[in-house]
Formats: C-alpha cells, sequence, structure tokens
C-alpha cells in the first residue's frame, strides 16, 4: 500500500532546520517551512517568496521571506508553552504530500495540566495569496489560557534585514503586517483574518515588528477550541492596489470557510496528480519517494505566472541567493514538459525575458551574444559572487570562477528552448523571443572560439564544466559538446524561420554552420573508449576519492580552487562526462557509454545532488538497471533523507533540491522506462530493475496526452483520447 504521509515524531531542536525543508508545502507564489508555528527566527521559520529579491550592503542579494502569519503560542498562567524553548511531553509532525498539508500535534505539560496543541495549514494550491492554518487547543484541565497568534515580522535572513522597516496595524476585522525592504523599497503585505468557534476576550497588540491577538479563553477539560486564520500574502510587485487586494482577500476566505478552502485546495492537487502521478508496481518505496519528488516539484512550480523560473533550492529559503541555475532546464524542465507544459513554457519565458540581463553580462566581458547569469536572479542579474565561498582556514572569501567561467550555462538555456520545440511540437516559444535567444547564445559561443594556427578545428578555453572542482580547463567534453547544439540549434532556426535574403541570415548563417562543424568534440580514446573530460585531464593523479576525502585538514574545507584537494586530481565533483554521454547517447555505441560510466563513476565525489541521476539514466542506457537503481533512489531521496549537507562553514546552505527530484522524474521515465522519441514518434523500452513489476505514468507529447504502460515484457505508448 503506498503512502502519501511522512511523519516525524518526538521533537529534536538539532533537526528542526532540516524539517524546515523535508515538510515544505508550498504552491509555487510562496514555500512554507516546515516548521512550527510557534518557531522565532532563530529555528528558521520561513514564508518564502519567489521571484522577489533584496540586498542589504555587501550582503548577499537573496529572496525575501515574508512576516510570518502563521505565529501562534500558547500561555497557561502567563507562562509561554512553546517549542524548543520548553520541553514538550509529545510531538507529532506530519506531512500529506498528496494534497500539501502540513500537521502537527504537541502535547505540552503546563503547571495548570495537560495541553495538546494542534494546527493543520496549507498554501492553497488553488489561491496563490492565501494560506490557511487550522488551530486546535485541548486543555485536560477546567481555567484560564491564553493564546498569542498574529504576525511577526521579526523574518530569519541569511544576509538582511530585508525590511529596513515593518509596519503593523488594524483595519477592521483583518490584522496586517507591512515590510519595507532595503533595497527597492518593495513592500510585502500580510493580512489575517481570525475566526474562533469558541468565545474568547481578545486584545490586538502590537509591539516593534510583530502583532498579535491575545485571547483569553475559559476553558473546560476534554473540549476543543479551535480557531481558523485565513493569512494573505502580497507584495508590491503583484499588482496595483496590493494593500486592499491583501485585506480583501483575508475577509472573503473567513467568509468561503476553511473546510471549503480546504476542499478546493486538494482537487487542485488531485487534478495534476491526475496527469503527473508515477505507478510502480512493486516497489512501493520507489513509488513513494518518487512521488514525494514531484510533491516538491509541484509546489514550487511557477504556475501563476507566465514568466518565472525556479530557484536551486526552490522555495525553502534564501539559500543560493534564491537564484536559477542550470539546474531548471538540465534537471527539472523535462518533468513539466511531459507532464505540465504551460509551466515548461513559463520557465523557458524567464530566459527570454531575461535576456538583456545575458547580453550585458557577455559584453562586460568583451564577448557578443547573451551569456546567462550563472545564478540568476530577476532582470537576468548573475547573483554569483566573485567569491562565492569562503575559506574555512583563513575566513577569508576565495576568488571563484563559477560565474565567469560556467559557460555551458548558455547552451542549457538554448537546450531548454529546443526540447521544448521537439516536445510539444509548437513554435509559439520561439516566435516569442526563443529564436532571438537561440541565436544570440550562439553568438556568444562564436565570440569565444578559440583556433590554433596549426590545428582545423575551433577550441574553447578556460571554463569551468559541470565539475566544478577543476576551474579554467580547454576544452570541457561537455560544455563542447553543449556549444555544438547551441550552433546546430541556431543554424535549424535560421534555416526554417529566417528568409535566406535576409541579413541575419547572411551574416550568421555561414559562421554558426562552420562552427558547428569544426567544433572540437573530444571523442573517446581508442584504447580505453573513455573521453577526457578536458584537456590534460588525464595527466592528473590517479586517487581514490576516500584518498582525497582523507587529506582534507577541516571536514567542511573547499575541495575545489586554487589549493582544494580535488584540483589537482582526477576526483571530480559530480557527473560531467557521464553528463554530455548520457544526453547524446545516441552518439556512442553502447559499450562506449558504458566504458565511461565505469571510468567516471569510481573517481565522482558526488558532491552535487546533480550527479546521481545522471549516473543513473547511463546505467539505464547501458542495461545495468540495477546499478541504476541505487543512484535513483538516492535522487529520489534527496529531500527525505536526514543529515544531507546544511552548513558550508558558517554559511547556511540547507534547502530542497528541487534538481534531484526533477533527476529522479527522467531516471524514472527516460531511464528505467526508456522513454525517448525515434523518428518523430514517442517510444518507450523496457528496463526497469528487478523489484518493479510494472511501471506507468501519462505524457504530453505533441500536445497530445499519452498513457505510457512498461512491464517486464513490454513497453507500450498509447494516446489518450
Ligand atoms: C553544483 C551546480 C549546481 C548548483 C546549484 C552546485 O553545487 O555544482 O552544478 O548548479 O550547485 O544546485
Amino acid at each position: 500500500m503506498v503512502n502519501w504521509k511522512i511523519e516525524e515524531n518526538g521533537f529534536d531542536e538539532e533537526k528542526a532546520t532540516g524539517l524546515g525543508n523535508k515538510f515544505l508545502t508550498g504552491n509555487g507564489y510562496m514555500g512554507i517551512r516546515g516548521t512550527l508555528e510557534e518557531f522565532k527566527r532563530e529555528q528558521f521559520p520561513a514564508i518564502n517568496l519567489s521571484g522577489i529579491y533584496d540586498q542589504v550592503g555587501n550582503g548577499w542579494r537573496e529572496p525575501l521571506n515574508a512576516p510570518n502569519g502563521l505565529f501562534t503560542r500558547i500561555l497557561a498562567a502567563g507562562e509561554e508553552y512553546a517549542l524548543p524553548e520548553k520541553e514538550c511531553l509529545s510531538h507529532k509532525m506530519t506531512l500529506d504530500f498528496r494534497h500539501g498539508i502540513f500537521h502537527r500535534e504537541t502535547a505540552f505539560q503546563t503547571v495548570k495540566g495537560k495541553v495538546l496543541l494542534e494546527t493543520q495549514r496549507f498554501a492553497s494550491m488553488d489561491e496563490k495569496h492565501l494560506i490557511c492554518l487550522k488551530v486546535k487547543i485541548t486543555p485536560s484541565f477546567d481555567g484560564s489560557l491564553e493564546v498569542l497568534t498574529g504576525i511577526d515580522g521579526d523574518v530569519w535572513d541569511i544576509n538582511g534585514p530585508h525590511y529596513d522597516k515593518v509596519e503593523t496595524g488594524t483595519e477592521e476585522e483583518v490584522i496586517c503586517a507591512l515590510g519595507i525592504t532595503h533595497e527597492n523599497k518593495d513592500e510585502v503585505v500580510v493580512c489575517e483574518s481570525f475566526d474562533a468557534a469558541f468565545a474568547a476576550e481578545e486584545v490586538t497588540e502590537s509591539a516593534g515588528r510583530k502583532i498579535v491577538r491575545h485571547l483569553k479563553l475559559t476553558v473546560k477539560a476534554g473540549e476543543e477550541y479551535t480557531f481558523y486564520k485565513y493569512i494573505s500574502v502580497y507584495t508590491s510587485k503583484d499588482l496595483q492596489g496590493y494593500k486592499e487586494e491583501a485585506k480583501a482577500l483575508a475577509v472573503q476566505a473567513k467568509s468561503k470557510g476553511y473546510e471549503s478552502l480546504y476542499a478546493k485546495h486538494c482537487s487542485k492537487w488531485e487534478e495534476v496528480w491526475n496527469v503527473s502521478e508515477v505507478l510502480i508496481e512493486g516497489d512501493d518505496e520507489a513509488m513513494e519517494s518518487l512521488n514525494y519528488s514531484l510533491y516538491h516539484l509541484h509546489s514550487i512550480a511557477p504556475r501563476h505566472s507566465k514568466s518565472l523560473s525556479i530557484a536551486a533550492r526552490g522555495l525553502s529559503g534564501q539559500t543560493y541567493k534564491g537564484a536559477v541555475f542550470w539546474d531548471t532546464e538540465m534537471f527539472m524542465l523535462d518533468f513539466f514538459l511531459f507532464t505540465e507544459p504551460e509551466v515548461a513554457k513559463t520557465l523557458l519565458k524567464y530566459r527570454i525575458d531575461t535576456l538583456e540581463g545575458a547580453k550585458k553580462k557577455a559584453k562586460g566581458y568583451g564577448f557578443n551574444g547573451a551569456f546567462y547569469a550563472w545564478e540568476s536572479q530577476e532582470g537576468g542579474f548573475d547573483a554569483c559572487s566573485d567569491y562565492n565561498v569562503t575559506d574555512v582556514f583563513t575566513g577569508r572569501p576565495m576568488r571563484t570562477y563559477f560565474k565567469d567561467k560556467q559557460i555551458h550555462i548558455s547552451a542549457a538555456v538554448a537546450y531548454g528552448i529546443m526540447r521544448y520545440v521537439q516536445f510539444t511540437g509548437k513554435d509559439d516559444l520561439l516566435k516569442e523571443g526563443g529564436a532571438e535567444v537561440i541565436i544570440e547564445c550562439a553568438k556568444f559561443y562564436y565570440s569565444l572560439l578559440v583556433k590554433r594556427v596549426n590545428k582545423d578545428c575551433y577550441e574553447l578555453w578556460d571554463v569551468i564544466g559541470p565539475d566544478e572542482y577543476h576551474e579554467r580547463v580547454n576544452n570541457n567534453a561537455y560544455t563542447n559538446r553543449m556549444a555544438k547544439l547551441t550552433f546546430d540549434s541556431a543554424v535549424n532556426i535560421l534555416e526554417n524561420y529566417t528568409e535566406q535574403d535576409s541579413v541575419l541570415y547572411k551574416e550568421l548563417y555561414n559562421k554558426f554552420k562552420d562552427a558547428a562543424e569544426h567544433l572540437y568534440i573530444p571523442s573517446p580514446d581508442k584504447e580505453t573508449g573513455v573521453i577526457e573530460q578536458f584537456d590534460g585531464y588525464e595527466q592528473l593523479e590517479e586517487v581514490t576519492v576516500s584518498e582525497v576525502k582523507s587529506r582534507l585538514l577541516h571536514e567542511k574545507e573547499y575541495w575545489g580552487g586554487a589549493y582544494g584537494v580535488a584540483s589537482h586530481t582526477k576526483v571530480i565533483k559530480q557527473a560531467d562526462v557521464v553528463t554530455m554521454v548520457n544526453l547524446f547517447s545516441g552518439e556512442y555505441d553502447k559499450d562506449t557509454l558504458y566504458k565511461n560510466w565505469a571510468y567516471y563513476e569510481p573517481r565522482t565525489e558526488h558532491g552535487s545532488s546533480l550527479s546521481a541521476c545522471m549516473y543513473s539514466m547511463l546505467a539505464c542506457k547501458c542495461d545495468m538497471a540495477e546499478k541504476a537503481y541505487p543512484f535513483f533512489i538516492k535522487s529520489a531521496k534527496a529531500d527525505l533523507v536526514d543529515g544531507g549537507k546544511q552548513w558550508a562553514g558558517l554559511i547556511y546552505i540547507g534547502g530542497t533540491h528541487p534538481a534531484a527530484s526533477g533527476g529522479a522524474y527522467m531516471t524514472a521515465v527516460e531511464g528505467f522506462g526508456g522513454l525517448h522519441i525515434e523518428n518523430g514518434t514517442l517510444k518507450a523500452e523496457s528496463k526497469l530493475p528487478d523489484g518493479w513489476s510494472k511501471l506507468s505514468f501519462k505524457v504530453y507529447y505533441l500536445g497530445e496526452l499519452h498513457q505510457v504502460t512498461i512491464t517486464k515484457e513490454e513497453a507500450r505508448v498509447e494516446k489518450i483520447n
């Protein structure tokens, strides 16, 4: 029986931060960390907002956390009973990941007797600006009890405070908090309406950045005291009149009532599952972790926008500056493309709309065309700093070259756009700016080509490939192949979408064709079949991952950069050549695919959550489902298992891993299910691991929904009418 719930029993303060990610709920507009209502900033509660950023001084520019409208604490005899300050008798949290419902129940021993506190909440899938919270209190004594519930504007920030000011106020039955940001004076408004099923004395109190309703109840042992909060969140970027809208929504939600909003929210979730659920017969654990991954992707999908992308840590906080990386196009896109193509379009539209930022970046380095931001924020601003890692020994920032040299980002954008065209069969995106993006990306690579006097081919020098531990290398196989894909795509665009007598065509066609034909792509070694990751990789020190690890002087020391322990060895951070041969597997025979898998796997640290799925998918292509399986589980459980990387030195780097979630999906459908396009037809192939008797899912192809069913014996793709 497949379980759509995860559970955590008992309270451990140490685990609270990690659980904030694991129990996340969200609706694309905002992500609510799976933290407790009574938490203050020290425990990292957050209602993290998409697409709005702020910078304070020289700190990192990062997304905003809204004033926390969930804030609730209970008091007995004037004393607050809240975690983690007070011990509890029992504590349990659950997340229904079928419907994005968070639930907790905690029993406290107060001076007056026991009190059970239960809450249930969701970020509405039906109304992006709305959070609904239900609170139930059951005392075991007769007497009085107090509740503080309201909006806490003293939010958790990594590089804040992002609000110069938080103004609080009351209007009729609604309480509000308005945060004004530092950099652009943007405003975030949170309003809350309240509905109690019991009588209580109520006073509204505001102090500092907080506004609360202070309730005094006379209670009876064993009775339940339930109240509801309807919390609306808007920013000044959403629309004019956002403050009025916020108030109106809070009032309106109250009149609709919790149960009806809950039902609507759940039915929206059922709608998305109706297309996207993946069924695995014979392996409940795999099915649960995979659909849990999909839950996370759904919770951060920008369905409310026509042009917005997903940050590398989703909506789980400010880690990685809330920025968009190649993760979106290379790891998450397929899921949306296959199950909700409109969302895929929204993600790619974001790149089209940030083209100006990419052109500016290219120009800044003296290149042509579009060099997309490595860590993209609104407008295509590159949030990646020149010093992106802190040296644990000196505490000094280390010069890193991710922003300057990870040129493969522009190719990821071109790849994403072409993949959209291939799977939807539509050219709407190309017409809406996608064609221009591809041309600009090709111009960028063209301006980077290096030609040696004694060679016929073009090369790309001084780059960083997916493996970030080896900086500033020449001819990274992945980068070169992806640049060729960009040239090929640009040639295709020029041939099919421009007039042959146009200036654009005449000026660029021959250049791009020549570049596509002559760009050097490292080929498999004649004897070993191995493709060298970059020029000179073979000469690096041959050493195991564990040996490299044992050379660390500090457990949090950075492995790459100038003197990192891996930099001068063959040990790599994540799938690099393997990513390339997986993407272009049709260009190599199975033996070569296998040889590269077998060569690079033992040399890979898998230090990035993006690594495992690539090894898994390639293993499937080499007919090694059993070898693929543990990597698949690793990807699918990236946010389920405790103990993921939470800190890098003093920097909090925890959060959810949507690229791993997307990677798990790709592994299931394209790896074990062998889904691919063959001469314009959608095909599947059975590559199921031992325990799986059946794999079935639905995908959109050329605008039509298809049912894919794979057993050990056959793989069927049928149109659903
Ligand atoms: C990886 C990158 C990835 C980034 C964000 C880094 O650790 O090396 O490939 O894009 O994290 O997920």
